[in-house]
């Protein structure tokens, strides 16, 4: 979700009003996604190099978190969405844990559509978290550790999981790099790049996302 900033600063807004008005992206992109029958939508809310941003910035985008997720919780949950989080929770502030500990639990069972909020979240954090999760689950179940890691034990431990790896990966504002998300998950993804700023993104930057996808021959690597 990039281009909060820039959206702001273009209107000569504060940064973090970026952010707000990107929280109403959010609220669209859920409807239009149940609408349009997706099941999982990851979104990329902070990443662990995010925490060299100034105090304040961090404070304003978890601060908007806990609100995002307080105020709308009852409507999310009466909608059907499953809220999940993926990232690491050693930096996260106990009051935003709180809240998305409280998302999580009362919407585990919704299945209409998984938003999996990628938060202190990334790639290659969750890849070491997950090899040495499997190695200590080995060593707890006295298995042999010198095994080969397969991928069906690995994948186990990611975070994401048990999410299925990505069909597409949309990427806003104009930057054309991965920026340490779902390595792994996105192995065969298409991605779809787009100059639309993150607030801007609407019903039809979804649809152009979707059509460009719809498109695509996926082939894996066979022919
Ligand atoms: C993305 O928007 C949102 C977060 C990382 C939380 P940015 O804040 O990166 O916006 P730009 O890149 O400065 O425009
Ligand atoms: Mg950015």
């Amino acid at each position: 979700m990039d281009g909060n900033g820039r959206w702001a600063t273009s209107k000569g807004l504060k940064r973090t009003e970026g952010h707000r008005e990107g929280a109403k992206a959010i609220d669209r992109l859920m409807d239009d996604a149940i609408e349009f029958g997706l099941k999982n939508i990851s979104l990329y809310a902070f990443s662990t190099e995010n925490w060299k941003r100034p105090v304040l910035e961090v404070k304003a985008i978890f601060d908007l978190l806990i609100e995002f997720i307080n105020e709308r919780l009852d409507n999310i949950h009466s909608k059907g969405i499953c809220i999940q989080h993926s990232g690491s929770r050693k930096r996260i502030p106990s009051s935003a844990l709180k809240s998305i500990d409280a998302a999580v639990a009362k919407t585990k069972k919704n299945k209409i559509l998984t938003i999996n909020f990628c938060l202190n979240y990334g790639s290659k954090d969750e890849i070491l978290h997950a090899f040495n999760e499997a190695m200590k689950e080995r060593k707890i179940n006295r298995k042999d550790l010198s095994a080969p890691m397969k991928e069906r034990e690995f994948e186990k431990y990611l975070y994401t999981y048990p999410l299925p790896a990505v069909d597409l990966l949309i990427r806003t504002a104009g930057e054309q790099r991965i920026s340490n998300f779902l390595l792994w998950q996105i192995a065969y993804s298409e991605i779809f790049f787009t100059n639309t700023l993150w607030p801007d993104f609407n019903r039809d930057s979804l649809v152009d996302a979707l059509k460009s996808y719809e498109h695509r021959v996926r082939k894996f690597g066979g022919l």
